[in-house]
């Protein structure tokens, strides 16, 4: 398993982890993933010979719609047959009006999350992923939080202008 981000996380993460027993094989591997990422993974040992499961949690909001495509432009260039890609984003950027603030601590919090939010990409998924040859496959959170039972928070609520969304993929190729 070949974990990609930046260098403070990855170096907490591997001091913080490092009695523990994984199950499988972790290789941290620090890369800037809106720049040339690639060649770093594969120096690392990635073989895009056999197929990937690519997981991309919390990171698209991250980048811009360019971005994002490009990120998956390079996954597609080295997924193999079989190879499967998970992920969520929002339907658009975040606002400070979405998020509940009742403390100057909120409104703090709240200013970092939108200032770091890059959008990610500007389609849904099923449509992001078929242009660049997956078949993919989207749910609502909001519809999987209802299904299960669970109330929706604030932030995605549906009757709001313009509502926030949140959307769940898989895609296979
Ligand atoms: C919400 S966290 C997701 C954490 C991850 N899914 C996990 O379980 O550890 C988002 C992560 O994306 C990373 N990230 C954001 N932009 C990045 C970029 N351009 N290149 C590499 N990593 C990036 C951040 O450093 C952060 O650790």
């Amino acid at each position: 398993m070949f974990e990609v981000d930046s260098a403070p996380v990855l170096n907490l993460k591997d001091a913080t982890a490092a009695d523990a027993r994984p199950a499988a094989r972790r290789v941290s591997v620090i890369a800037d993933l809106r720049e040339d990422w690639l060649s770093t993974l594969a120096a690392h040992g990635f073989d895009r010979r056999r197929p990937t499961a690519w997981v991309a949690e919390g990171l698209l909001p991250y980048l811009t719609p360019p971005q994002a495509d490009a990120l998956l432009t390079t996954i597609t260039a080295v997924s193999a047959p079989g190879s499967r890609f998970a992920g969520e984003y929002l339907s658009r950027p975040t606002r400070m009006t979405d998020l509940p603030m009742s403390d100057e601590q909120d409104r703090a919090v709240a200013n970092v999350f939108v200032s770091a939010d890059q959008g990610g990409p500007d389609v849904e998924p099923e449509k992001w992923l078929s242009a660049h040859g997956w078949t993919g496959e989207q749910v609502d959170f909001a519809d999987e939080l209802a299904a299960a039972g669970h109330e929706l928070p604030a932030l995605f609520d549906p009757a709001k202008p313009d509502p926030l969304r949140l959307w769940l993929f898989t895609g296979r190729l």
